[in-house]
């Protein structure tokens, strides 16, 4: 049985559909990325496996318990870490997780034993009585995800995980979530870094405009849509135009970006290259991003926030 299966899933908010029936199924233990604009609709998915919005159509399961008939048992097997973290400033590290633990049912005691142990597990034991407002925002992160680990979930919901923190404090972050997956815990997370979906997710969902453009593990994602390898070139400033031209006769795939040319390749292939000259070539392996690049030319563009 699938730890979550959305089946023609749909999220509308009046006339947008956010979510425009999304299918896609996780494992157990597996790490299932969402990926995609601003917009795309990650966000609708979580809140909505997470019972904080309803569900507009289609159908959303939790090992295979039905989301929208049975929210109370999925709750208990779910835990959620939303965009904005929504921890009590105010109060301290531990009471935040102690809270929150009487909020899901957990006695007294097994909630202070239970803080104990995730105080633990995110080393943050000797920050216990600091209010959560004194906490830099790589320790916020870590303890909203703790907190969501307070009831023991099977899956855990993660939007957006490291997103603003440095780079020192996200690298704990993944090696926090690289520990729940050894334990056998499900992962859904969204993500923009493109290293982060690549280093944690064993499979990724590219998402635009509410729907699924494409879904695999990372080498396949880049395998079809980016090849082997990505050319990086450097124009001098006159060839640029020049170049510009060869590539489009050629029928490559490129984009500019700042003072570089991405030129991507596809089907497992490197991209094969016209004669050029000015320009400066260094191959370099293909990347998520480029992934991203290649799809742009096929509708995935940057939305305006
Ligand atoms: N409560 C709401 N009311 C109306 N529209 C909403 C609401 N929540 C989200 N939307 C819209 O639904 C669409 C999908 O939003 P969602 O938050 O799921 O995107 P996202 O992929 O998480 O984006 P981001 O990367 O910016 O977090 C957007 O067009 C957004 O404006
Ligand atoms: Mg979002």
């Amino acid at each position: 049985m699938a730890a979550i299966e959305a089946r023609g899933l749909i999220k509308t908010f009046g006339s947008l559909r956010a979510v425009d029936g999304v299918s896609f199924q996780v494992e157990r233990g597996e790490t299932y990325g969402l990926l995609g604009p601003n917009g795309a609709g990650k966000t609708s998915i979580m809140r909505m496996l997470a019972g904080l919005s309803p569900i507009s159509g289609g159908e959303l399961f939790l090992s295979g318990l039905n989301v929208a008939e049975q929210p109370r048992a999925v709750r208990t097997r779910l835990g959620v870490v939303t965009q904005a973290d929504g921890l009590d400033g105010e109060l301290s590290v531990r009471q935040n997780l102690e809270v929150f633990g009487f909020l899901i049912g957990l006695s007294r005691r097994e909630a202070r034993a239970r803080a104990d142990e995730v105080l633990g597990f995110f080393r943050l034991r000797e920050r216990g009585n600091a209010e959560v407002d004194e906490l830099s925002g790589g320790m916020r992160r870590r303890l909203a995800i703790a907190r969501a680990l307070m009831g023991k979930p099977e899956v855990v919901v993660l939007d957006e995980p490291s997103t603003g923190l440095d780079p020192e404090s996200r690298i704990r972050v993944w090696e926090e979530l690289a520990e729940l997956k050894r334990a056998d815990v499900t992962l859904l997370m969204s993500t923009h870094y493109m290293d982060e979906a690549e280093t944690l997710c064993d499979r990724i969902a590219i998402m635009h405009s509410g729907r699924i453009l494409d879904e695999d593990t990372p080498p396949e994602l880049i395998r079809r849509h980016a090849g082997s390898a990505a050319l990086d070139l450097r124009p001098s400033g006159s060839s640029r135009a020049d170049i510009r031209d060869a590539l489009t006769n050629a029928g490559l795939r490129f984009r500019e970006v700042g003072a570089v040319i991405r030129v991507t390749g596809g089907n497992g292939a490197p991209p094969v290259l016209p004669p050029l000259e000015g320009v400066q070539v260094s191959e370099r392996a293909a990347n998520l991003e480029d992934v991203f690049l290649a799809l742009a030319g096929r509708g995935l563009q940057e939305e305006q926030p």
